[in-house]
């Protein structure tokens, strides 16, 4: 087959064949397709999208391109989350030690930092020790041994979305409906965990910034979830700012941190409560009690304790004291006073990235101590001089003064007062009845 006309029939919008889509990932995991064609590739298909079936075959092909692990069959009881991705979304952090202190074991196939999105396996990355490079075995000692297990993509499992998702991180191809399904639900089918919770954001620090863009991705996560037999429940939430207050990578685990101890952002904590529930619910728990078990879990330390344990046992030195710390800090203070109107998650995302949380090439180098902290809300009141963020300045040379401009811009304050946006939307199938479309 000649790749450069299966570019040239996407490119115009054609469909392509099951063949031509099983030829794109078996070139791009062995290594035949040059990476050029597979950007162009990619770039295609952001354009012209796919439609339900490619996406599907897509998937396949991807879940198929390395081991499928099966979880399910020996740790029937696993559960997993995943994010459609977005800033100060450190989640994951928190909900692997909850789950694993009620006693419900955690698998999540973890990604990098993705655009201007921060990643877990980066955040994890600044733990130092901490191994993500887990095989099946070891996934399942994990589980067995600390009740959580966190797990990169390798060349073994799911392979195809380790190449792609970071050929599309510096590609400006993320923004993909078939793409962002078949790289999060290969990786997901390829761990095999049978219950998945999916937390899909919309918003201006989202891969897809509108509701019903929003709607349309977790309806097809879902369908393609229950479709390979998955319990699967997905939430609409908001990404219109920083979920928790820090973008980084050390200083996102010590958010996290204060989370599990009690202290730290309340709408993390609203949010990481409610995925957990939705957990203990897809798995035969009623919600009441289960709400009650999750908040005892987390307000009487056995979550934080378990973090400990889940560090440790992945090979990471749990003592917070040794995580990066910043070089120096700049406060951003506003210019004017008014309420915060809007706030450009994207644009504070790559400010993130670019003082050292994340990648514009596909080696550059974190600096684990630089980040962001942002410091008010959607709806806060802010008077001239008072701070709109703290501008982390780790090991990475950067233009500072560009830097804060971008912080500056990111926030628009308007004159008169406005509402908080609503965190939790609902479940997707109820933000779709209420959009008036078929759930
Ligand atoms: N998370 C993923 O794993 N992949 C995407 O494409 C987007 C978010
Ligand atoms: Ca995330």
């Amino acid at each position: 087959m000649n790749f450069v006309e299966v570019i040239e029939r996407k490119r115009d919008g054609a469909k392509l064949t099951r063949g031509e889509v099983e030829a794109f990932v078996t070139g791009t995991v062995d290594g035949s397709l040059p990476r050029e064609q597979i950007a162009a590739f990619l770039m295609a298909v952001c354009w012209r999208g796919m439609d339900g079936e490619e996406t599907r075959w897509l998937t396949e092909e991807m879940l198929h391109s390395g081991e499928v692990w099966q979880l399910a069959t020996d740790r029937p009881g696993a559960v997993d989350k995943h994010s459609t991705g977005g800033i100060g979304d450190t989640v994951s952090l928190i909900l692997a030690p909850l789950m694993a202190s009620v006693g419900t074991p955690i698998a999540m196939m973890a990604g990098r930092g993705l655009g201007h999105s921060q990643g877990t396996l980066d955040k994890l990355a600044a733990i130092p020790g901490f191994r993500t490079n887990w095989d099946r075995d070891g996934v399942i000692a994990l589980l067995d041994r600390c009740g959580a297990a966190i797990t990169a993509q390798s060349e073994k499992v799911a392979p195809a979305d380790r190449i792609l998702y970071a050929l599309r991180d510096v590609t400006g191809t993320v923004e993909s409906l078939p793409l962002i399904v078949s790289s999060i639900m290969s990786k997901k089918l390829a761990l095999g965990a049978a219950t998945l919770v999916l937390d899909v954001k919309w918003g201006s620090g989202a891969f897809r910034t509108t509701v019903p863009d929003a709607v349309e991705l977790g309806s097809a996560l879902k369908s393609v979830a229950r479709d390979m037999g998955v319990a699967c429940e997905v939430l609409i939430t908001d990404m219109n700012q920083p979920l928790g207050p820090a973008l980084g990578t050390a200083i996102e685990v010590r958010e996290a941190l204060e989370v599990l101890e009690g202290r730290g952002s309340a709408a993390l904590r609203e949010l990481t409560l409610r995925l957990a529930e939705e957990l203990l619910v897809l798995r035969g728990e009623t919600r009441e009690p289960a709400k009650r078990r999750l908040l005892n879990a987390l307000d009487g330390g056995k979550a934080r304790t378990a973090w400990d344990r889940i560090v440790e046992a992945h090979g990471g030195d749990p003592n917070p004291k040794i995580l990066a710390q910043p070089l120096r800090e700049v406060t951003v203070p506003a210019s004017e006073a008014g309420w915060i109107g809007a706030v450009d998650g994207r644009a504070l995302g790559w400010i993130a990235v670019d003082a050292g949380a994340g990648r514009r090439k596909v080696d550059d180098v974190l600096a684990f101590g630089a980040g962001l902290v942002v410091e008010p809300r959607i709806g806060d009141r802010i008077e001239a001089g008072q701070p709109l963020a703290r501008l982390l300045i780790g090991k990475r040379t950067v233009d500072e003064s560009d830097l804060t401009n971008r912080i500056r811009s990111a926030f628009t304050i308007v004159p008169q007062r406005v509402e908080a946006p609503k965190l939790i939307l609902g479940t997707v199938d109820e933000v779709a009845a209420h959009l008036g479309g078929k759930p």
